[in-house]
């Protein structure tokens, strides 16, 4: 800060005052004129009392002071002038005849500012005078100056600290705010991270639930309770073809699934109502894929409700079950078969009875007749029901029930031994291929009968070409996995055995009923339709299936599966028949049915030995009682009502009776084996049966 003209002394803004103070009326009147006239207030004084008393009420700017007054003198004066905080800065000139320089210091010492030695020049007092107001006023401004600026550093120092204290006060809010912030944020950083945490385990979750919902094998959607299609797995979109824009968004019956009719559609819409009303609704319906494959589906559509019970959205979801109809049906056709086998078995059953009567009655009476002219009937009868005993015997093969002779062997060799025979049996506009299985295929099977199914495979194939063709027969090893089997084959290798032809084919609704016996569509005499069903009868029987597959106008396919086997057991040979000779033996002959009991016992008498007969079980074991010292041999029928004939053996056994069994049955002994009535070294007669077997067999129970 500058100080305004610090040289040039600026106007009074009123007259200075110069108070001068002499005891010397002369000497005032004197200092007055010299400054009157030149704008001064000029006061006076006579003594020094005074003068403090005027300095202090007039405060002039500057004291004219003469050195020796009478009372106080003036070095006493301006002394306490210095003292007196009102006048203290009043600038003091000592006028004084005084020259000495020691008064002047003397002056100077007790606080004037200036020394004027009397008498003076007028010039000289204005100078000094000018000077010192000068003086005086520059000090004035320039303390005026000082405190106007310690004032404004006061009140700028006030307001800085204002200020400052404002300041750290926000400093101090600020920094609570961002401790407050930095708390927030660690909050909030906590807080992302669980939902990223959460975040993440929910999109595991989704995409858990996404690759379920897309890869289970049911074909699955979501749609509103309206049907409009919100949500499609990809089973469903790879089932028809189809991609999620064909689907989503549109009404559920409106989308590929439903191709089969129109009727479809209205039918879907009307289900979509009933599953939308809170209904599950569930049905059986078809798909045909593009390319004519159909497929049989397990239909469901479910309402699924919030907790008011309201239906918030429908899952349609279906089931492809094609293959298990197909195994169904295939159950059912065995089922069929079985019960058809049973009912053949019984009546083949029944048949040997009576054939064994005609047959041995027969035989007797050709014995009898000897060369009787009418012997030749007995023949023709014994001819007959030779035919009717081969007749019984598919029936058998199909039911199951003839002898089968097991042993290992080599299903290649057998099919190429009986391509020889069949190359002949189908005639010259037929070629016949075979296609053999590079490795060994061991069964455990009948030979004989494994020809037979090959031979009626073959001339049906040659019966379905009347004008040529071609018969193919392959071999092949294959593995049965449990998605390959049907409905009644175990897992495992299997030798298989294809005969196709490239005939007339099979329609659907013969191909349901060509097993069966006795079914055929050639005409009458030249089919019995028991070719297949003894095929089907010897293939069963093998542990094994047969099934097959046609196309009207283009051929048909018979596939044979054949339990393969690793390590072989083979069965003890039927013993060869001893030769016709009777006997005197009493035998216990047991047989419930009537014609059979009359023969046996009309041939066993006419060989020399003694019968003893009975009606069922019961019965044998009572006459067994009374004549049991006597019966040298049993003679049992298997099947008879009450008590069996193995019961009856088992009673006497059971009794402590020694006596020798031979047991006969219409049903041949491989099953009466199976069913646990034999044992080894037990005869076994098969009917039906003629006089020599039954003399052959008697004799070499009774030797044995
Ligand atoms: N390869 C084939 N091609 C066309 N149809 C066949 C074929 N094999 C069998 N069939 C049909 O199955 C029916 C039954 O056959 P199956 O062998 O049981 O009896 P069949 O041949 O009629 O008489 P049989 O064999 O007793 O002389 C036949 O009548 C025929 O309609
Ligand atoms: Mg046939």
């Amino acid at each position: 800060m500058t100080l305004d003209n610090q040289s040039t002394p600026r106007p009074f803004e009123r007259k200075p005052v110069i108070l001068t103070v002499d005891d010397d009326a002369n000497n005032l009147a004197v200092v007055r004129d010299c400054l009157s006239g030149f704008n001064y207030t000029v006061l006076v004084a006579e003594d020094g009392e005074s003068a403090i008393g005027r300095a202090d009420y007039a405060r002039p700017d500057l004291i004219l002071l003469d050195i020796m007054m009478a009372g106080m003198d003036g070095y006493e004066t301006c002394r306490r002038l210095k003292l007196q905080e009102s006048t203290s800065d009043i600038p003091v000139i000592f006028m004084s005849a005084l020259a000495e320089t020691g008064h002047k210091v003397h002056g100077l010492a007790a606080g004037a500012v200036d020394y004027i030695t009397k008498p003076f020049q007028q010039e000289e007092l204005l100078a000094r005078v000018g000077v010192h107001l000068s003086i005086r006023d520059l000090n004035r401004r320039l303390k005026e100056s000082n405190d106007l600026l310690e004032a404004r550093v006061e009140a700028r120092t006030l307001d800085l600290a204002i200020a400052n204290r404002e300041l750290e006060d926000e400093i101090a809010e600020r920094q609570a705010a961002q401790e407050q912030l930095q708390e927030q944020t660690v909050i909030l950083e906590e807080k992302v991270e669980e939902l990223q945490v959460a975040q993440l385990a929910l999109r595991t979750s989704e995409q858990k639930f996404r690759a379920i919902f897309d890869q289970t094998f049911q074909l699955i959607g979501l749609t509103t309770p309206e049907g409009i299609m919100l949500e499609v797995n990809q089973t469903a979109l790879t089932f028809c073809g189809a991609t999620e824009v064909e689907v989503l968004n549109k009404p559920f019956w409106e989308t590929p699934w439903w191709n089969t009719s129109p009727d479809q559609h209205e039918f879907v819409r009307t289900a979509v109502q009933r599953a939308a009303a809170g209904e599950f609704v569930r049905f059986e319906t078809v798909y045909v894929t593009p390319a004519g494959v159909t497929h049989h589906i397990d239909f469901s559509l479910k309402p699924i409700k919030d907790a008011d019970n309201k239906v918030v959205m429908l899952i349609p979801e279906g089931r492809d079950i094609t293959s298990f109809k197909k195994l169904e049906d295939q159950l059912r056709q065995s089922q069929k078969m079985e019960a058809i086998g049973t009912l053949a078995g019984g009546v083949a059953h029944d048949f040997n009875n009576i054939l064994t009567a005609i047959m041995g009655f027969a035989g007797i009476l050709n014995a009898k007749l000897g060369d009787s002219p009418h012997a030749h009937f007995a023949d023709d009868i014994l001819a007959a029901a030779d035919r009717a005993a081969t007749l019984t015997q598919s029936l058998l093969a199909f039911s199951r029930k003839q002898v089968m002779e097991t042993k290992p062997e080599e299903v290649n060799e057998i099919v190429r031994t009986i391509s020889k025979i069949l190359r002949r049996v189908i005639g010259e506009d037929i070629e016949l291929h075979c296609t053999f299985a590079p490795d060994e295929l061991t069964i455990m099977g009948d030979c004989g009968q494994i020809e037979q199914v090959l031979m009626n495979l073959a001339v049906n194939a040659r019966d379905a070409m009347p004008k040529g063709g071609t018969v193919s027969i392959t071999t092949e090893r294959m593995e049965l996995t449990e998605e390959l089997i049907g409905a009644t084959l175990k897992p495992g290798p299997y030798a298989k055995i294809t005969i196709s032809d490239t005939g007339c084919g099979i329609d659907e609704t013969t191909r349901q009923r060509i097993f069966e016996p006795f079914f055929t569509t050639k005409e009458v005499g030249k089919g019995t339709g028991l070719g297949l069903s003894i095929v089907y009868g010897i293939i069963k029987q093998h542990g094994g299936d047969v099934t097959v597959y046609s196309e009207v106008g283009n051929g048909t396919s018979f596939k044979i599966y054949l339990p393969l086997v690793a390590s072989v057991s083979t069965r003890p040979d039927i013993a060869p028949l001893a030769p016709v000779i009777g006997g005197t033996e009493t035998i216990l002959l047991a047989e419930d049915n009537d014609g059979v009991r009359n023969f046996m016992t009309q041939a066993l008498e006419d060989f020399g030995y003694q019968v003893i007969e009975a009606r069922d079980g019961e019965d044998a074991l009572a006459k067994y009682h009374v004549n049991s010292k006597r019966i040298q041999l049993l003679l049992l029928d298997v099947v008879m009502p009450r008590m069996n004939g193995r019961e009856v053996y088992d009673a006497i056994r059971k009794e402590g009776g020694q006596v020798r069994v031979l047991f006969s049955s219409g049903y041949t002994a491989d099953i009466i084996e199976q069913k646990g009535i034999l044992e080894d070294g037990v005869g076994f007669l098969s009917k039906p049966v003629t006089m020599q077997v039954l003399l052959g067999k008697v004799r070499e129970a009774l030797d044995h």
